[in-house]
């Protein structure tokens, strides 16, 4: 991709910060480069609910729905629904779609906006779950405390049992929603799994209690959460359109304006299998198939040189199905960084590139910045890309 604008930022101190590339539309060009550099911390509406890997910075998926008009939104790859929040924000008709049941759960619960009869009842019926499960006593039944009990001291394994069967006998099916988007929210967090993205063992000692006290807790933030969106949300937007759907095959019941998505940047996550506690507990995997994960990172464990061609072809694929879920002058933004895998850095804006090009799409402009990966000790490119469908 031709360059023709680079220049390095500075902080006060006068060090180089951040390096960024920049060609196109000068003023466009401008504003994906300020939208990815956006690092500082978000709590706005639900953003802060839920932990959710590689998640795009609130304020980016901010700056690139409002920098293109249009009555609606897609993202092909939504994870936890940052970009579906920002649309709704806006005022959007939003869709998002992912391959993980977990994804969608987030997305979910991060977008809905009930209405207050329905919060109330959610923080009341949590606040009596977080009571019952104080002292229970009740191992999960064998098939589901043989897969998790390595996980989890005793005690918290009755709190949570406790909660998880009494979620289950919630009548209503949006009360009965957010409390298992709640549960989920903890459950890494209570367990001796180093976080989501690590699947480490660290043993620590929570005194018994407190996970019904965390899980009630997390209950009232979402209430406020939830509370904070729907206040902010203009009058008429519609509810999210989210479905479990491989973006290679990617479809919307109507032409969308704008799509702004992040897909897996090559070799960094196994998105799937980082969530296996969440879908034991929870369930709803039963529609995901693992093998049909972009970008994984096993995949280059398994067949480093393989990998990369298929990550190319997958590439090709899910570009050309969003491009055909655009209108007429639909515009497509992707965020995407460089992947590092065994044999060596892969250039997903080149490739990115080729797939736009081989789609009929147009570049209106496009930004990299070398950013610091603090967890492999190096820099890395992430690049902001940015398509016209004038076809
Ligand atoms: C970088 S994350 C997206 C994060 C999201 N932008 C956010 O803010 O939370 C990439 C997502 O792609 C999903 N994914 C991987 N392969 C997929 C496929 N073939 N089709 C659809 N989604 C897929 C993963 O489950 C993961 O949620």
């Amino acid at each position: 991709v031709k360059q023709d604008n680079v220049e390095s930022r500075r902080d006060t101190s006068g060090k180089p910060t951040l390096d960024v590339l920049r060609s196109g539309d000068p003023e466009i060009s401008a504003l994906l480069a300020e939208a990815v550099a956006a690092v500082e911390p978000v709590s706005r509406a639900t953003h802060g609910f839920h932990s959710y890997p590689a998640g795009l910075h609130p304020d980016a998926a901010r700056a690139l729905v409002r920098a293109f008009p249009g009555r609606s939104v897609l993202d092909p790859f939504c994870g936890g629904g940052t970009v579906l929040v920002e649309g709704r924000l806006a005022g959007r008709r939003t869709y998002g779609r992912d391959l993980s049941s977990v994804a969608l759960r987030v997305s979910r619960a991060r977008t809905s906006t009930p209405d207050e009869a329905t919060l109330t009842a959610m923080r009341s019926t949590a606040r009596r779950l977080a009571e019952d499960a104080r002292h229970a006593r009740d191992l999960p039944p064998p098939e589901l405390s043989r897969v998790v009990q390595e996980w989890y001291a005793p005690h918290v394994l009755y709190e949570l049992w406790s909660l998880r069967s009494g979620i289950a006998r919630v009548e209503d099916p949006l009360v009965r929603r957010l409390l298992e988007a709640i549960l989920s929210s903890i459950l890494v967090k209570v367990s001796w799994r180093k976080s989501d993205t690590s699947a480490q063992r660290e043993k620590h000692d929570r005194p018994q209690g407190t996970t019904s006290v965390l899980f009630h807790k997390k209950a009232r933030e979402l209430g406020r959460m939830i509370a904070e969106l729907r206040e902010q949300v203009p009058a008429g937007t519609p509810a999210t359109d989210l479905g479990l759907q491989d973006a290679r095959e990617v479809t919307t019941p109507e032409p969308v304006d704008l799509v702004v998505t992040s897909p897996p940047y090559p070799a960094i996550y196994d998105y799937l299998p980082m969530q296996h506690l969440r879908r034991v507990w929870l369930g709803g995997g039963e529609g995901e198939d693992p093998r049909r994960e972009i970008g994984a990172r096993r995949s280059w464990r398994e067949a480093s040189r393989q990998a990369r061609h298929v990550w190319v072809e997958d590439t090709y694929a899910w570009t050309a199905a969003v491009t055909r879920c655009l209108a007429r002058n639909g515009v497509f933004v992707t965020v995407v960084g460089d992947g590092l895998t065994p044999t060596g850095p892969i250039d997903t804006a080149g490739a990115s590139k080729n797939a736009a090009d081989r789609a009929g799409l147009e570049l209106i402009a496009r930004a990299s910045l070398l950013r610091p990966d603090h967890a492999r000790e190096t820099t890395r490119w992430e690049h902001v890309l940015a398509w016209r469908k004038t076809t």
